[in-house]
């Protein structure tokens, strides 16, 4: 059957490459949020851009579940229904960290709007690179989005929230240490997701 699988983790953790890296080793649909279809890329453009404009805390809450409701419906959900693997560098999980804890909105009320907003899909696995802030730090060489910029606190919160929803799901989430270099950390990965669809390692 055809997996939905998550890349969680904070920014410069590496999700990206690694999901890119996974999805093609499995030939699956790669995706993220928010951004992934046309609306989400305005969605984006509104919520990582800086402009002329505030999003308030459940504004931002709102509009990444807007960006995920319309990136279940438009890419997500008809993948999987054509039997292929999907593999999404971010999702609902990311809104309980960044918004629920990190913006203070309560992981509980979040839940809600996502669970909502995605119509109970949430993935099957859940790859989380947990890596050191300051690594993740000094792998941040561009400029940064909004969220980004937040300070220190916000981003250990983020973090100490992904610990847990990591700790409290430990059948669907696997926690893999990114503070190594790229092909150790891949390793890793691919032996993980491979144990979880049942596919051989090597
Ligand atoms: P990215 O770093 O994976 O491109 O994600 C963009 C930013 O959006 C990142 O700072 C995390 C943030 N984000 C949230 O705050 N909530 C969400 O639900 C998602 C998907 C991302």
């Amino acid at each position: 059957m055809a997996a939905y699988i998550a890349f969680e983790g904070g920014e410069g953790s590496g999700k990206s490459t690694q999901a890119a890296r996974v999805a093609e080793r499995l030939d699956a649909v790669l995706t993220r949020e928010p951004g992934a279809t046309p609306l989400g890329g305005e969605l984006r453009r509104l919520l990582l851009g800086s402009g002329d404009w505030t999003v308030g805390a459940r504004a931002e809450a709102l509009m990444m579940a807007a960006d995920r409701a319309q990136h279940l419906d438009e890419i997500v959900v008809p993948a999987l229904a054509a039997g292929r693997h999907v593999v999404s560098d971010r999702t609902a999980y990311s809104s309980l960290a960044y918004q629920g804890a990190g913006r203070g909105l309560g992981i509980d009320d979040v839940r809600v709007v996502n669970e909502w907003a995605i119509d109970g899909r949430w993935p099957d696995l859940v790859v989380y690179l947990r890596v050191d802030r300051a690594v993740a730090r000094g792998r941040l060489d561009r400029a940064l989005d909004r969220l980004e910029r937040e300070g220190e606190q916000f981003h250990r919160v983020v973090g100490e929230a992904f610990d847990a929803l990591a700790a409290a799901e430990p059948d669907r989430w696997v926690v893999i240490d990114g503070d190594r270099p790229v092909d150790e950390v891949a390793v890793d990965v691919w032996g993980a997701v491979a144990a979880r669809l049942d596919l051989p390692v090597g």
